[in-house]
């Protein structure tokens, strides 16, 4: 079993607030529809496809789109921004594509929350057809992101994690190298690397804490110390990014892509 069902009641409260954040995600996503020449007719998978930036942004290119996703909310939303994609709930991890349906499969920023990453990729090549492309974007290293900012203040809001707890987090694929090896193990041919910075940036904290409830790992975390020591620990990692007018920047998150032909 995958861990759609588990992501997928953490992915699914505020799907209008999580959006706020994925479009923020643009740089990369472009990035990555790009080194896979998207264009008129090619058939895409988007996998984990959150409220569709991805989908919206190749549906834009001519691209027949179909999307996948653990959260039914996110589903819904997606499936009126991108009204002739094809938009299902299920495991990115196990798919019920016969082999070889899309030219590409395309996942941003959600194969570190597959239960198998490995397999996971691997499920991506079976679904691409012979020599496309799959190609899978993460977090870079936490040295050039800003945001890392907020994850260390929620994180120190939490209690220690249980001597046998599975390493994870934001991080847990992002060091150089990583993402790469997935990709040989799972028998892709790599064909590209490559990065985009997305400064994320928010009007005001209301506007980022709407964003925040509707983010997985937030849901989590809430689910541990309750709400309002969550917002408290947004707000005190928002602190050195917050300016006179109550905006909030942080400029350098450097996003990473690989790349790799089926
Ligand atoms: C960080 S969001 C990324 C959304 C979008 N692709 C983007 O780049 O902004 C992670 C997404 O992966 C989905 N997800 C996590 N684990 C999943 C799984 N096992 N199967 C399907 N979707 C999953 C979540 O529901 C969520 O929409």
């Amino acid at each position: 079993m995958g861990s759609a069902t588990i992501q997928g009641s953490l992915w699914n409260h505020n799907p209008s607030g999580w959006n706020i954040q994925e479009r923020l995600h643009i740089p990369i996503v472009e990035a990555m529809l790009s080194t896979a020449n998207v264009a008129t007719g090619t058939r895409i998978l988007d996998a984990g496809c959150g409220t569709g930036t991805a989908s919206v942004l190749a549906a834009a290119r001519g691209a027949k789109v179909t999307g996948i996703d653990a959260a039914e909310g996110l589903i819904t939303f997606v499936s009126k921004a991108v009204p002739d994609g094809c938009f299902t709930v299920g495991d990115i991890q196990s798919f019920d594509f016969p082999d070889e349906s899309f030219g590409v499969v395309f996942a941003a920023n959600c194969v570190q929350y597959a239960e198998d990453p490995i397999a996971t990729l691997r499920e991506f090549k079976r679904v691409c057809k012979k020599g496309g492309t799959v190609v899978a974007c993460l977090f870079g290293p936490p040295e050039n992101i800003d945001y890392k900012a907020v994850f260390s203040a929620t994180k120190a809001a939490m209690p220690p994690p249980p001597a046998d707890a599975k390493p994870g987090g934001p991080f847990a694929l992002s060091a150089p190298g990583i993402l790469e090896a997935l990709f040989k193990d799972a028998g892709l041919e790599i064909t590209g690397t490559g990065k985009a910075n997305c400064p994320f940036s928010y009007d005001n904290f209301a506007q980022k804490w709407e964003y925040s409830l509707g983010a997985g790992p937030y849901q989590g975390m809430m689910k541990v110390i309750g709400e309002s020591k969550m917002k408290e620990a947004i707000q005190l990692g928002c602190k050195n990014f917050t300016h006179d007018d109550g905006s909030i920047v942080f400029p350098t998150n450097e996003f990473i892509y690989v790349a790799g032909k089926a």
